[in-house]
């Protein structure tokens, strides 16, 4: 459909075949030293080849070589979350004055967008671009009124550009037609080596954060923020993911949502930095998002099968820019409905 190659960046679709009915591609973006696979099927990326130590190139994510094994993806592997990333207690929450009902897909709440999520559907592609310093495909999706018990027709484009300075960057846009929540994260897991070690061995995590969601058992916040000072989940200053990930006995390991610090709307800021000092590979990530959810694939059992053969428990971790869980019931949480009219924005790179 479309091939452009002009060194260093380069944009290139090839079709998988045809899914729902739907064209489904894979797109790969590349600078001189990353090359990044995308799919439209779930907006999700597929791997990130990295160069690290003498120049060895890995596949630092999560994911599946068979793009069909996307219409699975139990553990939401690279894809766009959606309409609202993370859990709402009960699957149910007030919106002027009616109560609004969504599908309950995670014991007793609603997660990640329900049983169909932005991460189950076949995204239009909008646009390819090919700039001299950048490089971008942006796809598109109408989540229509009552999706998943969700009011209102949502609109939603995004846009993954890879530019010249080694930085992958997720647009996320969304308008709607009735008032609706929305809270838009990309579900990538890392893991610096390609998978060559566990995440606990030797990452070292640093988030811009100094203070937490606490949660109840049902896994949805209580309303109260908590000082991350003396607990297993201070990362300030930089920790081996390793050091506590066994301290938390009903999660099986981290599954947290930090607050980032310094967050205000529409600024991007630093918000966390991996690094895995054997591999030689750095992860840094920006955002306009007020928190983070810090998750070490603690359920993974061996089962799942992608690129890097039976995915382990603590393979990878992911750091899932987004707004805090469950805000649509608690008035005290940055807000998150859009209202017809406005504009949904935001940036995580
Ligand atoms: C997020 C949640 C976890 C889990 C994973 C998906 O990270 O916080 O509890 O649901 O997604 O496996």
């Amino acid at each position: 459909m479309f091939n452009v190659r002009k060194d260093p960046l380069s944009v290139n679709s090839e079709l998988y075949g045809i899914m729902q009915g739907k064209e489904v591609y894979r797109f790969t973006l590349q600078n001189e030293t990353l090359r990044v696979e995308i799919t439209n099927l779930g907006c999700s990326i597929t791997s990130i080849y990295a160069p690290g130590r003498n120049q060895l190139q890995k596949n630092i994510v999560a994911g599946f070589e068979d793009i069909k094994d996307y219409q699975n993806n139990p553990h939401y592997f690279g894809c766009v979350l959606g309409r609202y990333a993370n859990r709402i207690a009960g699957g149910r929450f007030i919106l002027d004055e009616k109560n609004i009902l969504l599908s309950v897909n995670d014991g007793v709440n609603h997660l990640h967008g329900g049983f169909k999520g932005f991460n189950k559907k076949i995204w239009e592609i909008n646009n390819i671009n090919y700039f001299a310093d950048e490089v971008s495909v942006e796809f598109e999706y109408l989540s229509r009124d009552g999706e998943e018990g969700y009011p209102g027709n949502l609109r939603i484009k995004v846009k993954y550009i890879l530019n010249n300075k080694n930085q992958l960057c997720i647009e996320y846009h969304a308008e709607t037609d009735k008032a609706t929540p929305v809270n838009l994260s990309n579900h990538t897991y890392f893991n610096l080596t390609g998978f060559e070690t566990p995440i606990g061995k030797d990452h070292l995590l640093y988030i811009n954060a100094l203070s937490y969601t606490e949660k109840n058992l049902n896994n949805v916040p209580t309303g109260n923020i908590l000082s991350v000072a003396d607990t297993a989940l201070d990362f300030i200053i930089p920790q081996k993911i390793g050091r506590d990930i066994s301290r938390f006995s009903n999660d099986k390991g981290f599954d947290q949502n930090l607050i980032l610090a310094k967050h205000s709307p529409g600024k991007v800021i630093l918000a966390a930095q991996l690094k895995e000092p054997v591999s030689g590979r750095t992860l840094t990530i920006y955002t306009d998002q007020p928190a983070i959810q810090l998750y070490t694939a603690n359920f993974w059992d061996g089962t799942v099968k992608g690129y890097h053969g039976g995915y382990q428990q603590h393979g990878a971790v992911a750091l899932e820019t987004q707004a805090f869980p469950d805000s649509p019931n608690h008035p005290s949480f940055p807000q998150t409905i859009l209202q017809p009219g406005g504009h949904y924005f935001s940036t995580t790179i």
